[in-house]
């Protein structure tokens, strides 16, 4: 009897119980684009604070296809680029608006935290004055920013505890033009450790192409092959610890039809390792690193 991925077996069920279909075929990367992708975790966050508008220009300057927001909600509800679900350890300010979790703080108050210090203060080689006092940012205000102009891979951070999380997000991309561009060509693709805030995407809007993250343990007591299926009736990607990438995984996405973008991937001998593997896409705090690995080795796909 084949065992489902405890990651998985929830989001099957809920397809099956509402007789929800799998993902439409058809790519979620148009043929021309470029393979593998160059995903800014975070922006190009080993070379500034994460999330900041610094770090995302520096990434698109460094030639990342995508840029990754993790999402956050605020108290009054909007979508901010921001990791942790604390302010604790990148917030640096007054402790009754950069203390604690930002589910309880409006966006006025954590406007009034400096995101950008504690990079200086955790990475002095790196350091830059100009980090000081950075202002966390919105996706509203990256979709401003940049728009049609790279790719986008936001993540649902903690989605049980930020209900309405989902419905936000799709608001967004529709807001701003993305949706057909993302149902088409993957220019936007959603991504989550969650199977439930799949599902929740998909019920509202099923064209939008999702990616299941699988975290290092992933598959412990499942083979790839199995976990992979289960994922392949609701996504069109899978985002894998890279610890968890080899033959055999990279056998069974294609066998399920899924692209692999493994995370989070820094060091240049990894990445070669993945290139090997011929995975989709990979995401790192260094752009400019994974770009120069890309163009050493063989020819583009
Ligand atoms: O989204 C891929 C990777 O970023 C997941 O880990 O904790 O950096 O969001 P985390
Ligand atoms: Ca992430």
């Amino acid at each position: 009897m084949v065992r489902l991925s405890t990651y998985v077996v929830p989001a099957v069920a809920i397809a099956l119980l509402v007789g929800l279909t799998p993902p439409a075929p058809g790519p979620a990367m148009a043929s021309s684009d470029a393979i593998p992708l160059i995903i800014a975790h975070r922006g190009a966050s080993g070379h500034a604070p994460e999330h900041t508008l610094p770090a995302y220009d520096l990434a698109v300057e460094m030639g990342a296809h995508v840029l990754e927001p993790d999402l956050q909600m605020t108290r009054d509800g909007v979508l901010i680029a921001f990791h942790d679900a604390t302010l604790d350890r990148t917030a640096r300010g007054p402790s009754e608006f950069c203390t604690g979790p930002v589910r309880e703080r409006t966006l006025a108050e954590i406007r009034e935290c400096d995101v950008g210090s504690w990079f200086n203060e955790r990475f002095p080689e790196r350091a830059d004055p100009s980090f000081e006092g950075l202002r966390v940012v919105t996706l509203d205000e990256l979709f401003q920013r940049y728009g049609h102009q790279v790719r986008w891979y936001p993540e649902t951070k903690q989605p049980e505890e930020n209900p309405g999380m989902e419905e936000a997000l799709v608001e967004l991309i529709h807001r701003h033009g993305l949706r057909d561009a993302a149902a088409e060509r993957g220019q936007v693709l959603i991504q989550s450790f969650d199977p439930a805030s799949l599902e929740r995407l998909r019920e509202l809007d099923p064209d939008l192409p999702l990616v299941q993250l699988l975290p290092r343990q992933a598959l412990d007591n499942r083979t790839a092959w199995e976990v992979l299926e289960a994922i392949s009736h609701y996504a069109r990607g899978v985002g894998p610890n890279h610890t968890l990438v080899d033959e055999a995984f990279m056998a069974a996405a294609r066998e399920w039809g899924l692209f692999v973008h493994p995370w989070t991937v820094n060091d240049p001998t990894t990445m070669d390792r993945l290139l090997a593997l011929e995975v989709d896409g990979i995401f790192t705090d260094f752009p400019d690193v994974l770009a120069q690995r890309i163009a050493g080795a063989s020819p583009a796909r």
